[in-house]
C-alpha cells in the first residue's frame, strides 16, 4: 500500500525537522512492501531529502510541478528541480490547487505529462464537489477529469505505468465527513474501468483514497479490496499519528 502524507502549508522549519526525523527512524516506513511518501512544501525538500534519503524506501516530493521546462513563472516548482532535490514524487491536480489556483483539466494533464515523462512518480487527484455528488454526476465528473488527463497522455505516448490515482471527494476533505465505504468501493471500481478502457490498459495503476483518512477509519477504509492506499492531510501531520496510520494500513 501507499501512504502519502500531503502537509499543504503546514509545519514550521523545527516541527518539519522533527517529523521527518522521527518519521525516518520508525520501522513503519521501512516495511517491504509499504510505500510512505511525503508531500512537503518545496522549502522543505532540501530537509526532506537530507534526512530520508539515508533512511532508504520513503519517499518524499511536490505538492505540485509547473508543465513547462523552466522560464517566467514566478512562484512555480519545475520537475528538474524537485528532482533536483531527490524527489521521487509530485501530487498533481489536488482539489486545493483546483479551486485556489484555478488549474484546469487540460493544464493539470500537462503537468501530469511532463512530470512523468521526466520519470516522477505522479499522484494524480480527481474529486467531485458536494454539488456534483447530491445532483448524481460524481461518476460523470471523475470520468472527465480523468479522460482529459488519460488521453493527452495517450497522444504524447507518455507511459502510465508510474501514475497513481487518488479518489478526493471534495466535500470530505479537511471536513470530518469521511466517504462511506460503499460510495469509496463504487467510485474505485469506476476509476478502474475509465483505467482499463484507455489506451494504455493493463498498468495495474494503484487507487488510492483521501478525504477525512485518520486511526480511527483507516482499518475498515484499508480492507477495501479496491482501496491501494490513501492520501492523508490532516492526520499526517504528526509523525506517531501517521506512522500508527501507516501500520494500520499494513494489517488488512
Ligand atoms: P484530509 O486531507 O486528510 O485533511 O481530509 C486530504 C487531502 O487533502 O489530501
Amino acid at each position: 500500500m501507499i501512504i502519502a502524507a500531503n502537509w499543504k502549508m503546514n509545519l514550521s522549519r523545527e516541527q518539519a525537522l522533527h517529523h521527518l526525523t522521527r518519521s525516518s527512524q520508525l520501522d513503519i516506513h521501512h516495511a517491504p512492501g509499504h510505500q510512505s511518501v511525503f508531500f512537503v512544501p518545496a522549502c522543505y525538500f532540501g530537509m526532506a531529502e537530507e534526512i530520508l534519503s539515508s533512511a532508504g524506501a520513503i519517499g518524499w516530493g511536490g505538492q505540485d510541478c509547473h508543465q513547462d521546462e523552466a522560464g517566467a513563472f514566478t512562484g512555480d516548482i519545475s520537475a528538474d528541480m524537485l528532482l533536483g532535490f531527490g524527489c521521487g514524487w509530485a501530487l498533481i491536480g489536488h482539489s486545493e490547487r483546483r479551486q485556489y489556483h484555478f488549474e484546469t483539466d487540460r493544464q493539470i494533464a500537462h503537468k501530469t505529462a511532463h512530470a512523468l515523462k521526466k520519470g516522477l512518480r505522479v499522484v494524480l487527484c480527481v474529486g467531485e464537489s458536494l454539488a456534483d455528488r447530491q445532483a448524481g454526476n460524481n461518476d460523470a465528473v471523475i470520468s472527465g477529469q480523468l479522460d482529459t488527463v488519460l488521453v493527452y497522455l495517450a497522444e504524447q505516448s507518455v507511459s502510465t505505468a508510474n501514475l497513481v490515482i487518488a479518489y478526493e471527494p471534495v466535500w470530505a476533505i479537511g471536513t470530518g465527513n469521511v466517504a462511506s465505504l460503499a460510495q469509496i468501493d463504487d467510485m474505485h471500481g469506476h476509476i478502474r474501468d475509465v483505467l482499463d478502457s484507455a489506451a494504455q490498459a493493463g498498468t495495474d495503476n494503484p487507487i488510492l483514497y483521501g478525504g477525512s483518512v485518520n486511526e480511527t477509519n483507516g482499518a475498515e477504509i484499508f480492507s477495501l479490496g479496491s482501496v491501494g492506499g490513501a492520501l492523508v492531510g490532516g492526520a499526517s501531520l504528526d509523525a506517531e499519528k501517521f506512522a500508527s496510520l501507516c501500520t494500520i494500513s499494513q494489517q488488512k
